[in-house]
């Protein structure tokens, strides 16, 4: 076993330039799930309390360092300046190897490696010296094979290119991932040669060697392979994203949420769910959300970094961003909620209606069609259609304040900064440029003017 004492080197390979997905950033800065790909490993590697992680870069890698220093600061960089193969690779690691006691061997390209599979090759290569993950694939075209010998154990690894005809038939692959007795690594790594199909120094042929001098290679078989599936083109990409969606709807629903279709579910950044929670087809959820019990999501909704309180329904179509949602509200369908609202419990925003930077009172509403920006609603506050807080001068925002009870007439604009006292009205298509004091009525409408019998014009023949 491996313990809070054992020194371990998470070491992430990541210098090669994935050709394959013809883009022009680094292979591990892809994004999966809404993050890119190496921090899906780091994460896990945090999660499993490897504290040191190094990671051995090469093609574009101050790139890779940018993107990567601001979340994490204490990664050890190693450059590999020749992309001579995955021993070479680990080679150039080797001060940070011997600083260790275990040496855990990602690849950068196979980020949806779960925590638990990380701890059982840890807790293997504790016990044994060295551990190396395998899984049983249906098509085990293009990667290594692993050989056993005739008790079964581990004696090698042939790569794909290297392989005769009876090897390919092995279904047993190589996942890439290994935990290694770091001596070990001292001892064999200087040894690796490149006389294969690729002329690169493989990392995989070190298992030979080690069950040569008689010690243990274990293998620990990953339960489902896909975790361990490696990212080399964008069809890959798009497998993985469909494995981690699939992870993620059904943390959800172990949780307690209703999915109406599990498949068209994202979730890119962290749910957190009550119970008897519903989510309809082609929800995305990003960043931090939080829906309390009894939430119902309708179809086609974009939640970012929000709360929902208990009971809250958010109908179909509806956009909400860094914002706090109260209790037994309702919301959409068609609503677009910006940063920093907070709609208190009982509000009610409708269809066709913006909202940014605004604090909507208990039970008030908005129904239909207005921009409610820079404001402060009390309770029970009404507004009509087609009502537009004109918080924008051109180059300075200003606050509209409305008082508890306030009711605005339909297709109003009031000019900020202005404030609407308590219980006043605002009569329909009024434009207000001042307070208006409590309990007030005030209206800017033109009088109407009738003509009686009035005669259209007619077309000229
Ligand atoms: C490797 C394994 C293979 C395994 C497969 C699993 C070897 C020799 N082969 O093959 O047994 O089945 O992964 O996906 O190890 N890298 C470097 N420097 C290098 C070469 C590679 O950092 O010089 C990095 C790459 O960026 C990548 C990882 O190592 O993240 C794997 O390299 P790749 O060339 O994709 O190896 P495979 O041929 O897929
Ligand atoms: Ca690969």
């Amino acid at each position: 076993m491996w313990d809070k004492q054992t020194n371990v080197l998470g070491l992430i390979l990541a210098a090669g330039q994935g050709k394959r997905m013809n883009s022009s950033r680094p292979k591990v800065l892809q994004p999966l799930g809404g993050k890119a790909m190496i921090f899906h490993l780091l994460e896990s590697l945090s999660a499993a309390n490897v504290d040191r992680q190094a990671v051995v870069y090469g093609f574009q890698g101050e790139v890779l360092r940018e993107g990567v220093c601001v979340h994490y600061p204490e990664i050890s960089w190693v450059e590999q300046k020749e992309q001579l193969g995955t021993g070479h690779a680990v080679l150039q690691a080797m001060a940070a190897i011997k600083q260790s006691d275990l040496t855990l061997i990602l690849l950068g390209d196979a980020p949806l490696i779960s925590i638990q599979t990380i701890e059982r090759l840890l807790n293997q290569a504790g016990e044994s010296g060295f551990a190396l993950l395998s899984a049983v694939v249906e098509n085990p075209s293009g990667y290594g094979r692993v050989l056993r010998d005739e008790q079964g154990q581990v004696c090698g690894i042939v790569e794909d290119k290297d392989a005769s005809e009876a090897q390919r038939q092995i279904q047993e692959i190589n996942t890439g991932l290994m935990a290694v007795n770091s001596r070990w690594l001292e001892i064999y790594l200087p040894q690796l040669r490149n006389d294969n199909a690729q002329q690169e120094y493989y990392l995989t042929d070190l298992i030979a060697m080690v069950h040569k001098d008689g010690h243990p290679v274990i293998s620990v078989v990953a339960e489902d392979w896909r975790e361990t599936a490696g990212i080399n083109n964008r069809l890959q990409l798009a497998q993985a994203e469909a494995f981690y969606r699939e992870k993620q709807a059904e943390k959800l629903m172990v949780a307690g949420a209703t999915l109406i279709d599990p498949a068209r579910v994202d979730v890119h950044g962290e749910v957190f769910v009550g119970r008897d929670v519903i989510i309809g087809p082609n929800v995305f959820f990003k960043g931090k959300v939080t829906l309390g019990d009894g939430v119902c999501v309708e179809s086609g909704c974009v939640l970012s970094d929000c709360q929902v309180g208990a009971q809250t329904t958010i109908f179909a179509n509806s956009i909400i961003e860094s914002a706090d949602i109260g209790a037994q509200a309702q919301v959409g369908p068609f609503a677009r909620i910006r940063p920093k609202t907070i709609l208190a419990e009982r509000a009610k925003v409708g269809n066709f209606v913006e909202i940014k930077a605004a604090t909507v009172g208990e039970g008030s509403k908005v129904n239909h069609l207005s921009y409610i920006g820079d404001a402060t609603l009390g309770r029970d506050v009404n507004i009509g259609a087609g009502t537009i807080t004109c918080n924008y001068d051109g180059a300075n925002k200003f606050q509209t304040v409305m008082e508890d009870n306030v009711f605005i007439g339909s297709n109003s604009a009031l000019v900020a900064p202005v404030t609407i006292g308590a219980g006043a009205t605002i009569g329909a298509g009024s434009v207000i440029t001042k307070t208006v004091d409590a309990e007030a009525l005030a209206l800017t409408r033109a009088k109407v003017k009738v003509k009686a019998n009035w005669v259209r014009p007619k077309k000229k023949s």
